[in-house]
């Protein structure tokens, strides 16, 4: 078969004709003898699940190839088996032809494989060079790190690929497109010829995600092999070449982009129909949930983050607030929350003060918070599920009697959660870390929505969440709002704030620059609002 992303074997589907067409002839490309990867009846058991259950996975040398499967499916895993962070408990792995075996990620490495992480691994305190040579320094003679050597090749790797990065520039002071850009060129760094992403785009606004794809186009132009896992398959059918789905563990289908609609692709991830969020109309009361007013909160350099922002939710509505990632939304979010006292200002919640009152107060008031990490603020990783369902109402029924933990209460609570948020788990007492990322968020939100709050401050709560699922978390948000849950949305996903939004708010350099109605606006312009580019604009026409 030309080409090489045929149709594997795999359970039944019938597929329309046109999926096994021949491909017009403005898709061909330079087909190598032997695939860039081959992986053949791959099985990894975790107890109580079967992550990969003899998947087969064909990538040809130099194509753009997506993984795509409902959350859980065991796309992480696969991917982590081909780059030895993970040991195959059964099946072959081909590079270039070559039968492998890896047991650690660098020998990974040294066979031309490169993974860049859902959760960056980059320390932020040190320098794009530093993070960049991190575990493998360049030595001009004993103790003495060659920076200058690293640097320049570091250059030429950059313009080799069209990715320019300034190598004095600290982590901490990047943009999320340009971390990514940094553990990219991290992995060419150390040859990489094979390079695989999880959820690449998932942290990135549309300018962010238009930049990476011209990269990988152009790392594709050069000779390089993509793999990458995606949920948002408007994405996966522009950029890649092929697709394989993945199904509970077993390969459903490998397709060419150019054959198949995201509607087909939806239907071969989870075997029917995906389900639509239902409209449900805005039920706006007249009180005012949560309001902020007048709020400064300065950074550590005693320059505000966010910069006297006015805000005000009403029970019933979902304002949402758009901006780009590092413009203020994380401090203004924790001084909600109270983890950062504001400098001046005032918050309140329910006609309440709570501008100094505890976290625990703010909770205990009906405060509830999707955070925007999930790692490091949403979940103990090593801990149960259900002392995770737990976390931020355990002082309060079916989490606690009196005084005291109550273990069988807080595991029924969990175990509902589970059943109703569709967390895909083993039972109730795997650790969190034992979910795929998506079942770790479906079970924070389940948290949060079964604990009934009266305000919601909700960080991208879909991150991560296949299609089908993010349709049910959106019903869930509405139905909420349709019992006077005041939300105040962040979300990186232009889609989902102007679908769930009465409101948007713009963030911009810390202050809110821009209030907008969801139903007069599309991704592109608000996209234009978010880089400040909109109001150049309109202040120039002023
Ligand atoms: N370290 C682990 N220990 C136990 N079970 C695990 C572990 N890692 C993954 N699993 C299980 O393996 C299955 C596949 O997980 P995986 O992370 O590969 O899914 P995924 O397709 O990447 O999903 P998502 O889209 O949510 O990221 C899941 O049932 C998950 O709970
Ligand atoms: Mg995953």
């Amino acid at each position: 078969m030309k080409g090489g992303a045929g149709l594997v074997s795999g359970p039944a589907f019938v597929f329309p004709a046109r999926l096994v067409s021949p491909s017009p002839a403005s898709q061909e490309r330079h087909v190598a003898l032997s695939p860039a990867i081959e992986l053949i009846g791959i099985t990894k058991r975790f107890p109580g699940v079967i992550a990969n259950d003899s998947v087969n996975l064909t990538v040809e040398e130099g194509e753009i190839h997506a993984i795509c499967g409902e959350n859980g499916a065991g796309k992480s895993t696969l991917m982590k088996i081909l780059y030895g962070m993970q040991k195959a408990d059964e099946g072959v792995m081909k590079v270039n032809g070559q039968e492998v075996s890896f047991s650690s990620p660098t020998e990974a490495i040294a066979q031309g494989i490169g993974m860049v992480h859902q959760h960056f691994m980059l320390a932020d305190q040190m320098s794009v060079i530093e993070n960049v040579i991190l575990g493998s320094e360049p030595m001009k003679s004993a103790g003495r790190i060659d920076f200058e050597g690293a640097k320049a090749r570091l250059a030429e790797v950059g313009a080799a690929y069209g990715l320019s990065v300034n190598p004095d520039d600290l982590v901490d002071s990047l943009e999320v497109g340009e971390r990514q850009r940094v553990e990219i060129i991290k992995v060419l760094f150390r040859g990489a010829r094979i390079l695989i992403l999880d959820e690449p785009t998932a942290v990135l606004v549309p300018q962010e995600v238009e930049e990476l794809f011209k990269n990988l186009r152009e790392l594709k132009q050069d000779g390089a092999t993509i793999l990458f896992i995606d949920h948002k398959l408007e994405e996966v059918l522009d950029i890649s070449d092929s697709i394989t789905v993945i199904r509970k563990g077993k390969t459903v289908a490998t397709v060419k982009a150019s054959d198949v609609t995201a509607g087909d692709l939806a239907e071969l991830m989870v075997g029917s129909e995906l389900p639509s969020p239902t409209t449900t109309e805005a039920v706006v009361g007249g009180d005012v949930a949560l309001e902020v007013r007048n709020l400064t909160v300065l950074d550590e350099d005693e320059r505000p983050a966010v910069n006297d922002v006015s805000v005000a939710v009403h029970k019933g509505e979902i304002v949402g607030v758009a901006g780009i990632e590092g413009n203020g939304q994380t401090e203004l979010i924790n001084a909600i929350i109270g983890i950062d006292q504001p400098a001046s200002g005032q918050i309140t919640l329910l006609g309440e003060d709570i501008t100094s009152a505890s976290v625990r107060h703010r909770r205990e008031a009906g405060l509830g918070l999707v955070p925007q990490d999930r790692h490091s603020e949403g979940l103990l990783l090593d801990a149960p599920l259900w002392e995770n369902a737990a976390l931020g109402h355990q002082t309060k029924a079916p989490f606690a009697k009196g005084i005291w933990l109550d273990r069988p209460g807080a595991r029924g609570r969990t175990a509902e959660i589970r059943e109703e948020f569709d967390v895909r788990s083993p039972g109730v007492d795997v650790s969190a870390r034992a979910l795929s990322g998506g079942n770790q968020q479906k079970l924070i939100i389940g948290r949060e929505m079964s604990a009934k709050p009266e305000v919601l401050i909700a960080a991208h709560p879909t991150r991560g969440i296949d299609v089908g699922a993010q349709a049910d978390v959106w019903n869930d948000i509405r139905a909420a709002r349709a019992n006077g849950l005041a939300t105040l949305l962040f979300s990186a996903d232009l889609e989902e704030l102007i679908g769930l939004s009465d409101t948007i708010v713009v963030m911009f350099h810390g202050r809110l620059v821009a209030t907008l109605d969801p139903a007069e606006i599309d991704p592109r312009t608000l996209g234009s609002y978010m880089t400040g580019a909109a109001l150049a604009e309109t202040e120039g026409a002023a």
